[in-house]
């Protein structure tokens, strides 16, 4: 059973994204990242990433409808992130899509980019997949989510106090002299290392924490306690220094998520955003949930990261529920509540 024929457009940060669905159906992923172009700074430049973006849009939908064996007249819907994220470059994709959306006469989603990395999961179901708790995990968010309905119902059960997780992976990076972006460059170090090695504090775990905001995050006083550990340890084992250091984080966020579920009697964790791609996130995940009963669903590593896929995928949940479009004349928003689902 196929539904409707959507484009996704993801311009929010350094990827040029195209995906084109059929409901469920993922037909066509092009991604042109910018990310080269940032490493030496350490960060993602917002206006190296919009230049980046006006180069490779075209391409990068050209080469999209090529592989689904497409043309633009035959799409039903565009879809495309109107937020959260930097927003010259969101502008990019928005004026894009809104473009082809008027040329085409098709409707417009402007949908959000935390709950189009939610339902990319959806691509891999047939059957719904709600309720579920949702671990949505990025370089600029982290979050706990109670989802009804991802078109329509989202309950943030608890978020980051600081830093979100994937910037807490690509500060100690940094510091680490490991390269940008971090997460990925963590994630290797960390495979010759002992985890074991250094026990770095897991924040927000006190016996006080877990009465009064159970589902928040904190990985301030972590990054701190690794650079206190670099310091004072010139001779540091880098691995161990890796592979502790994201124990501390996958820990913490493994506990307060498998306690989301049991607490709210959901037997079901959806891990999404760039650092479901950890692999020790994936494994561990995979062995507590099995542990505590619970239906683990982690998108594949390359739907994990930034992808036009999960922006095609909630539109094309959000026509097969019955939700108004958007207007031609959106505002995208550089911030944007994640319960926010669409513009
Ligand atoms: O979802 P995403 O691609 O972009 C945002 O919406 O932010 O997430 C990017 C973040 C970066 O902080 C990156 O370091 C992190 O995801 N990341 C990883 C891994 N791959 C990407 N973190 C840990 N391990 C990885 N393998
Ligand atoms: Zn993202």
């Amino acid at each position: 059973m196929r539904g409707p024929l959507v484009l996704g457009i993801e311009t929010s940060c350094d990827e040029t994204a195209i995906g084109i669905v059929a409901g469920r159906t993922l037909l066509a992923n092009v991604i042109a990242s910018s990310v080269e172009e940032h490493a030496r700074f350490g960060g993602v430049v917002p206006e190296i990433a919009s230049r980046a973006h006006l180069e490779a849009i075209q391409p990068a939908l050209a080469q999209a409808l090529k592989d689904a064996g497409l043309t633009l007249k035959d799409i039903d819907a565009v879809a495309v992130t109107g937020g959260p994220g930097l927003i010259g470059a969101l502008l990019v994709g928005t004026s894009t899509a809104a473009g082809l959306a008027l040329g085409l006469g098709r409707p417009i989603y402007a949908v959000n980019h935390l709950a189009a990395h939610i339902s990319v999961d959806y691509l891999t179901h047939e059957n719904p997949v709600e309720p579920t708790i949702a671990l949505l995990v990025s370089g600029g968010h982290s979050s706990l989510l109670k989802i009804d309905d991802i078109t329509h119902s989202i309950t943030k059960l608890g978020a980051t106090m600081d830093d979100a997780a994937g910037e807490a992976f690509d500060k100690i990076a940094r510091i680490m002299d490991l390269g940008f972006p971090g997460g990925p460059a963590i994630d290797r170090t960390a495979r010759d290392g002992n985890p074991t090695a250094i026990d770095f504090p897991r924040g927000l775990t006190t016996s006080d924490d877990w009465r009064t905001r159970p589902y928040d995050f904190s990985f301030s006083g972590l990054k701190t306690a690794v650079a206190r550990y670099l310091e004072a340890t010139p001779q540091y084992v880098r691995g161990d220094v890796a592979a502790s250091f994201q124990e501390a984080v996958v820990d913490v966020l493994l506990q307060k998520a498998v306690h989301a579920c049991q607490e709210s009697g959901i037997d079901r964790l959806v891990i999404a955003g760039g650092v479901a791609a950890n692999s020790r996130l994936r494994h561990l995940a995979s062995e507590r949930c099995e542990r505590a009963k619970i239906t683990l669903a982690i998108p594949e590593p390359a739907l994990c990261t930034d992808n036009g896929a999960m922006v095609a995928s909630l539109g094309a949940l959000m026509i097969a529920a019955g939700r108004p479009a958007s207007p031609l004349a959106f505002d995208a928003t550089s911030s944007m509540a994640v319960e926010t689902v669409s513009l």
